[in-house]
C-alpha cells in the first residue's frame, strides 16, 4: 500500500494510507470507458490506482458476457485471484459490468471467491458496497436505470498515452437482434447531455489529448432532448423536441472542439446511420473518414432471423452510399459464423459480401449461444461447433486476403498518422494510426508519442502499413 505524507507543522507528520484498486477490464471499449468512471468514483471516495494487483485492497474485474468464452475467461481469471486472497485475506474482489449482470446472485453463489457483484448502472454505488464487505457481509447491485449516464463523472483515465481517450455517449441498446445479450446486460438507450459530451471532449483537448472516440452501441441513434434523458422523444414536451440533439449534430458540436483533434465514433449500426452523419464526416476535417458497420452476416434469411432488420442489398448500398460521398472511407465490419439454421450456401454469402464490401479488417466470430436471448428461446443452435469453425477460418482466409488487397493499393501513397506507441519489435520505430483506423510503422527519428507525422508508406501485411517518414 502507498503511504501519503501530509505535514501539517514541521514537529507532527500525519501519515494517511491511501487504499489502492486495480481494475481490469474485459470485452468492449464501452467497458474500458467505464472503468474509467468506476476509477473515479472510487477516487472520490479515498481509494488511488494501482497497477499492481498483489499491493490492491480491492479488485474489480470489469467483465464482457457477449460470448461464452468471454466468460470463461473471467472464471479462469477468478481462479487466479485465490492466490492474490491468500496472501492478503482482507482483499476485496468484485465482479463488476455485463456477466455480473447477467448472472446476478448466481456469481456469489457459483464463485466463493467474489464478494461484490455490481452491474453497469451502479457504479455510483460501488464505495458503499466496498463499506458492506468491510462490515462482513457480500454485496450485489444489479439494477438498471432508464436514466443513468454518468453525464458529470469526469473520468480517471487509466492506462491512458495521453493521446487517444474513449467519450461514452449513450448507454444501453434497445435494438433486439437476436443473438445478442447487451440489451439485456446493459438495459434500455439512454442518451447523455450533449452538453457534458462537448464539455468532456473540451477537457480532453485542453489535456493535450489527440484523439477522442465517441462510443455508443448504436452511436447514430444518439439523441438528447434539451431537458433530460427520456426514453421516448414523442412524450417529450415541445421545447425539448426542438432542442433536440442527433448524433450528427453532436458529432459536428464535438469536432469544433479542436480543429486538430481527431473525432472517431463507434459503433454505427446500419439501419440508423444518417446521410447527415456522412454529410457532417465529409464537413470537418478531423472526423476521421473510418466508419465501423457491422453487417453480421451477408445472406438476408439470416439477417432477418437475426433481426437485424436490414437486407444484404440494404447493407450493400448503405456501403455504396458511403463512398459515393466520401470515396476514400475506410470500413470495417463485425461478422457471426454459424448462427442458428445458417446453410452453407448462406455461408457462402457472408464471404461474398466480404469481397464485395471491401471490408478493411472485420472482427471475426463463432456465433455462441446466449442464455435468455430471442435465438436461444425461440431457435436450435443447430450448427455444430466444427462446422462454425470451418466456416469462421474460411471467412478469416477471406477477409485477410481482401485486407492484404486493400493494403497493397496503399504503397507509395503519402498518409497523416498519429504516432501512438512505440513498436513492439524496434524501440527504433513508433506506431500509429492512418484516418481510416489503420496501423502505420515509422521509424522514430526525432518524432514522439502523440505527433502528427506524415508517413509513404512502402510495404504491407494483412494487418499493417510500413512506411518512411516525410517532410511536411
Ligand atoms: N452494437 C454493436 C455490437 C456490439 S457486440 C452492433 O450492433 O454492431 C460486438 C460484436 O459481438 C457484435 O457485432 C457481434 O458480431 C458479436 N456478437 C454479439 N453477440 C454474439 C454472440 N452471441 N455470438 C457471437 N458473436 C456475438
Ligand atoms: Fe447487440 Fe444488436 Fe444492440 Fe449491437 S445493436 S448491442 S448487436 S442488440
Ligand atoms: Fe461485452 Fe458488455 Fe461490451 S457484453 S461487448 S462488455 S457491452
Amino acid at each position: 500500500m502507498n503511504e501519503i505524507s501530509i505535514l501539517e507543522n514541521p514537529e507532527t507528520t500525519i501519515t494517511v494510507a491511501k487504499k489502492q484498486m486495480y481494475i481490469e477490464s474485459y470485452g468492449c471499449a464501452m467497458n474500458f470507458s467505464d472503468s474509467e468512471i468506476i476509477g473515479s468514483i472510487m477516487a472520490e471516495s479515498g481509494y488511488e490506482y494501482t497497477n499492481d494487483e498483489f499491493g490492491a485492497d480491492v479488485i474489480f474485474l470489469n467483465t464482457c458476457a457477449i460470448r461464452d468464452n468471454a466468460e470463461q475467461k473471467i472464471r479462469d481469471r477468478l481462479k487466479h485471484l485465490r492466490h492474490n486472497k491468500k496472501k492478503n485475506s482482507d482483499l476485496i474482489i468484485g465482479v463488476l459490468g455485463c456477466m455480473a449482470e447477467r448472472l446476478k446472485t448466481k456469481l456469489l453463489e457459483e464463485e466463493k471467491l467474489v464478494d461484490i457483484v455490481a452491474g453497469p448502472d451502479s457504479y455510483r454505488d460501488l464505495p458503499k458496497l466496498v463499506a458492506e464487505v468491510e462490515d462482513g457481509s457480500k454485496a450485489i447491485n444489479v439494477l438498471l436505470s432508464r436514466e443513468e449516464t454518468y453525464a458529470e463523472i469526469s473520468p480517471l483515465r487509466l492506462n491512458t498515452n495521453g493521446v487517444s481517450a474513449f467519450i461514452s455517449i449513450m448507454r444501453g441498446c434497445d435494438n433486439m437482434c437476436s443473438f445478442c445479450v447487451v440489451p439485456f446486460t446493459r438495459g434500455r438507450e439512454r442518451s447523455r447531455s450533449a452538453e457534458s459530451i462537448v464539455q468532456e471532449a473540451r477537457q480532453l483537448s485542453e489535456s493535450g489529448y489527440k484523439e477522442i472516440t465517441l462510443l455508443g452501441q448504436n452511436v447514430d441513434s444518439y439523441l438528447w432532448f434539451g431537458g433530460g434523458p427520456k426514453i421516448d422523444f414523442k412524450k417529450a414536451d415541445v421545447a425539448q423536441q426542438e432542442n433536440a440533439v442527433n448524433f450528427a449534430q453532436l458529432l459536428e458540436m464535438v469536432a469544433i472542439v479542436d480543429p486538430n483533434m481527431r473525432v472517431r465514433f463507434s459503433t454505427s449500426h446500419p439501419k440508423d446511420i444518417s446521410d447527415d452523419v456522412i454529410y457532417t464526416m465529409l464537413k470537418y476535417d478531423n472526423i476521421c473518414n473510418y466508419i465501423h458497420l457491422p453487417a453480421q452476416s451477408g445472406n438476408s434469411r439470416v439477417l432477418e432471423a437475426m433481426n437485424r432488420t436490414y437486407t444484404r442489398e440494404w447493407y450493400i448500398s448503405k456501403v455504396e452510399r458511403i463512398r459515393e460521398l466520401i470515396p476514400e472511407c475506410g470500413i470495417s465490419c463485425d461478422i457471426i459464423s454459424g448462427f442458428c439454421t445458417e446453410t452453407e450456401e448462406e455461408h457462402k454469402d457472408t464471404l461474398t459480401l466480404i469481397e464485395e464490401c471491401k471490408f478493411l479488417f472485420s472482427y471475426m466470430y463463432k456465433y455462441s449461444e446466449r442464455p435468455g436471448t430471442l435465438a436461444a428461446k425461440k431457435m436450435t443452435d443447430d450448427v455444430s461447433e466444427e462446422e462454425k469453425s470451418r466456416r469462421l477460418s474460411e471467412i478469416i482466409v477471406v477477409q485477410n486476403r481482401v485486407s492484404l488487397e486493400n493494403n497493397e493499393k496503399l504503397v507509395g501513397k503519402t498518409m497523416m498518422v498519429l504516432a501512438d506507441g512505440v513498436s513492439k519489435k524496434s524501440d527504433n520505430d513508433l506506431t500509429g494510426r492512418n484516418e481510416q483506423n489503420m496501423k502505420v510503422i515509422f521509424p522514430k527519428e526525432y518524432y514522439k508519442i502523440g505527433d502528427f507525422v506524415k508517413v509513404k508508406i512502402e510495404r504491407v501485411t494483412t494487418i499493417s502499413l510500413i512506411g518512411v517518414t516525410v517532410i511536411n
